[in-house]
């Protein structure tokens, strides 16, 4: 038990034990167009599976308590990615004979030609998960089928269907291999630093294909592991990527990607083994898995984003938004798109209790509220900007701000670029709340004059998209009650915001 936690543990820890401590309820942190859990704490999410019109989402949560334990598939599902219907448990902890069997992270697919022999009707849903059990120190995979659309499952009763009689080996992420006609399953050994990929023509008999890794990152357990192809942004190719997680090393929360191919046996790796490509610049985005059966193939994934030291009440942990993912070619490689999904960006405005436009905001060495109506209230927005910043000039935007009446800050996050340094940042340093004190101001190198940013503020969950996807930061900020300004700035010099646009979409959750 100990060993196998400790990965987990290690960046855990404070949050567990002040969860377990403060049940103050924080209903002005509650996100209200990301999905958090009704009560209780979520860790990874799980199974993400579009099937017959709903975005199925299964998570790990405790059912019981607000901190981590009792490992369990929550469930909840959705028509657009941002209305959440709560769901009852969809695989519980197995209690039996005096022993607990943990139910872990893991995938759901759609078996349309009953390939498992599990289906009652024309296809039916199978989980894959890790069973992880404490007492017998053991984690291997499991599968279960559901043919009530994914509502309760059946634990297979030959399970498990891989099992190396290991303390770490987890994970296992699954979808049909076209090309070979087989199930292709992704699973880590995390102390090792391995990826392995398996392939099953029924999901029960599974043979090893091949071994990925240690390559790139590996100053933590290797966790969530996902292979996926995706389009490269206007030419008429497609690259593998294959994704890994791994938390609690020097690098703190932190999500990596490798570009390469895969010839249906082995992930061969386009870059130097040492070389490491982060998937995220801030310090929350975790364990993403992308959704399976999605309509036209689309290439979506959704994280999770590892709370911060500040409690929250009745509920702990969320997810980012759903983002598109593709890749686009540069001078050094291929590199990583995420966008906030089309699903949701198409009917935007529809969301949108207010709307506030500004263009061609010149700005000189001043801070101006954007927002003088008073229209965005409440902390749930979608800001979309650009702007160009003259050379030596630092501007951008602070939100989630109060000041006092001599006008000294009392809260805000500035989210800004520096065009010295080339560098969009994000600083937390007076946002608010218990934050992790190493990932208060946040950079990230872009050079370009003109720079695009979509911040998705909700309430307490901060995500910054730049230049179109290019870029991605996660993170947490707990504002005070009044503390909801926007106000655009720039210091040591000039700057334009060409244009911003501010969607309220505090209405959502109503
Ligand atoms: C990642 C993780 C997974 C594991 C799950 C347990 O956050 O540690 O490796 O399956 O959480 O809740």
């Amino acid at each position: 038990m100990k060993r196998v936690l400790f990965c987990f543990l290690t960046v855990l820890i404070n949050v567990i034990l002040f969860a377990q401590a403060d049940t103050t309820p924080t209903p002005q942190w509650r996100p209200v167009y990301h999905f958090t859990p009704a009560k209780n704490w979520t860790n990874d999410p799980n199974g993400l599976l579009y099937l017959n019109g709903e975005y199925n989402l299964y998570n790990q949560q405790n059912p019981f308590e607000n901190f981590w334990g009792h490992m369990s598939w929550g469930h909840a599902a959705s028509t657009d990615l941002i209305h959440w219907k709560h769901l009852p448990i969809a695989i519980p902890e197995n209690i039996s004979g005096g022993d607990t069997t943990w139910i872990f992270s893991g995938s759901a697919v759609y078996d349309k030609n009953n390939t498992s022999g599990f289906c009652k009707n024309d296809g039916c849903v199978v989980a894959i998960y890790t069973a992880h059990s404490p007492n017998r120190r053991n984690q291997s995979q499991y599968i279960a089928y559901s043919n009530d659309g994914g509502k309760t499952f059946t634990n297979y009763d030959k399970n498990p269907v891989i099992d190396l009689n290991k303390l770490d080996f987890r994970d296992p992420n699954v979808f049909w291999y076209e090309p070979g006609k087989y199930w292709l399953m992704t699973v880590v050994i995390p102390d090792e630093h391995k990826a392995r990929f398996y392939s099953s023509p029924n999901l029960k008999d599974w043979t090893l294909l091949s071994e990925f890794g240690p390559q790139g990152y590996t100053g933590a357990n290797w966790e969530c592991p996902f292979l996926i192809q995706l389009p490269v942004e206007g030419m008429n190719a497609k690259k593998w990527v294959l994704v890994i997680s791994a938390a609690g090393g020097e690098r703190g929360v932190f999500e990596q990607y490798f570009v390469g191919d895969f010839d249906g046996k082995e992930f061969k790796n386009d870059n130097p083994a040492d070389k490491i490509l982060p998937l995220d610049y801030g310090d929350t985005y975790y364990a993403a898995i992308p959704w399976n059966n999605t309509p036209g193939d689309k290439k979506i994934y959704t994280g999770w984003m590892i709370p911060n030291a500040q409690p929250t009440y009745p509920w702990r942990g969320q997810m980012s938004i759903a983002r598109d993912m593709s890749l686009k070619q540069t001078p050094e490689g291929y590199r990583l798109i995420q966008k906030p999904t089309a699903v949701i960006t198409k009917n935007l405005d529809g969301l949108s209790a207010n709307i506030v436009s500004v263009v061609g905001l010149k700005l000189n060495n001043e801070e101006i509220n954007i927002d003088k109506a008073g229209k965005i209230k409440g902390n749930a927005y979608w800001l979309d900007a650009t702007l160009s910043v003259q050379s030596n000039a630092v501007a951008g935007f602070k939100i989630a701000q109060q000041k006092d009446a001599d006008g000294k800050v009392i809260n805000e996050t500035i989210i800004g670029y520096d065009a010295a340094s080339k560098q969009v940042f994000v600083d937390r340093t007076n946002a608010g709340g218990k934050l992790n004190e190493n990932a208060l101001k946040r950079i990230i190198d872009v050079n370009s004059s003109t720079i695009k940013l979509t911040i998705l503020l909700d309430k307490s969950s901060l995500e910054v998209f730049v230049n179109d996807g290019e870029a991605v930061l996660t993170t947490y900020i707990y504002p005070g009650e009044h503390a909801d300004k926007i106000a655009a700035f720039a210091t040591g010099g000039s700057a334009e915001i060409k244009n911003v646009k501010i969607r309220d979409l505090s209405i959502v959750g109503k």
